[in-house]
């Protein structure tokens, strides 16, 4: 049977790996305090509540499809998304004859600094290409700290921002890139259904057409939202 991305074996098994081992830490989680809050900050400091399997799959499909070469990830954690972004921003830049290297780039951003840490290890095990080499940190540019302060400059022009990121930093997070995203970029919200009322003020934002965006919810485990920027010219 086919793998729904396209990657070497190795990087297919430490992604299994991982997943099993974040589901497994998810499932004896403690009843959590409000989000951001220092308790939750404490509790959450080790977990890496990483982007279920088949929303990553889709991700990684979605970037191959708009040829995305300038990602954004708001909350990266152990790094586990992030090896999709970059397995897709890497074959992208393959596939349009680059050296995978340098042309692409997937911000990554994670406030604890041990996750941070662990997030390199994890990336260092995967390989990117045909199997030969080349591995998927070559495109991934780690800003540790606070997002809001971590993604004030040099962004580029975004093709993509993934937010899997507590929900009160999603809509400052996205005020901050917006004005960085080209005309189609695509942003994807992850638990909109399960978080509805705490993701009340993107989706006011993201819904009111003054602001250029167009949202769906897309029927994933939890409610993924699609979102896409299209400002009026
Ligand atoms: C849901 S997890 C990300 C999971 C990751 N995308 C994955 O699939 O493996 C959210 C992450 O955002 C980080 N975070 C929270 N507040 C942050 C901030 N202000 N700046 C940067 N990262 C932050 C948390 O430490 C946590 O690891």
């Amino acid at each position: 049977m086919s793998t729904p991305i396209h990657a070497p074996p190795q990087t297919l098994a430490i992604l299994k790996a991982l997943h099993s081992q974040s589901l497994l830490q998810e499932s004896s989680l403690p009843p959590l305090p409000p989000r951001c809050t220092p308790a939750f900050n404490e509790i959450m400091s080790d977990k890496f509540i990483a982007l279920e399997q088949d929303k990553a799959c889709f991700v990684y499909n979605l970037l191959r499809s708009m040829n995305a070469k300038n990602v954004i990830e708001a909350g990266t954690s152990f790094g586990v998304s992030t090896i999709y972004l970059a397995l897709a921003v890497s074959q992208n830049v393959e596939r349009s004859g680059g050296s995978g290297n340098g042309s692409g780039r997937v911000v990554a951003t994670e406030n604890e600094p041990g996750k941070a840490e662990k997030a390199r290890e994890n990336w260092s095990l995967a390989i990117g290409g045909e199997g030969e080499g080349e591995g998927v940190e070559g495109v991934i540019d780690l800003r540790v700290g606070d997002l809001l302060e971590t993604l004030k400059g040099d962004l580029g022009v975004v093709d993509f921002l993934l937010l899997d990121i507590w929900t009160p930093l999603a809509l400052p997070t996205l005020k901050l890139v917006q004005p960085s995203l080209r005309s189609g970029a695509v942003i994807i919200a992850d638990n909109t259904v399960s978080s509805y009322e705490d993701y009340t003020a993107l989706r006011e934002y993201v819904e009111n057409p003054e602001n250029g965006f167009r949202r769906m919810l897309l029927p994933f485990k939890g409610g993924l939202d699609m979102i896409i920027y299209e400002p009026r010219a």
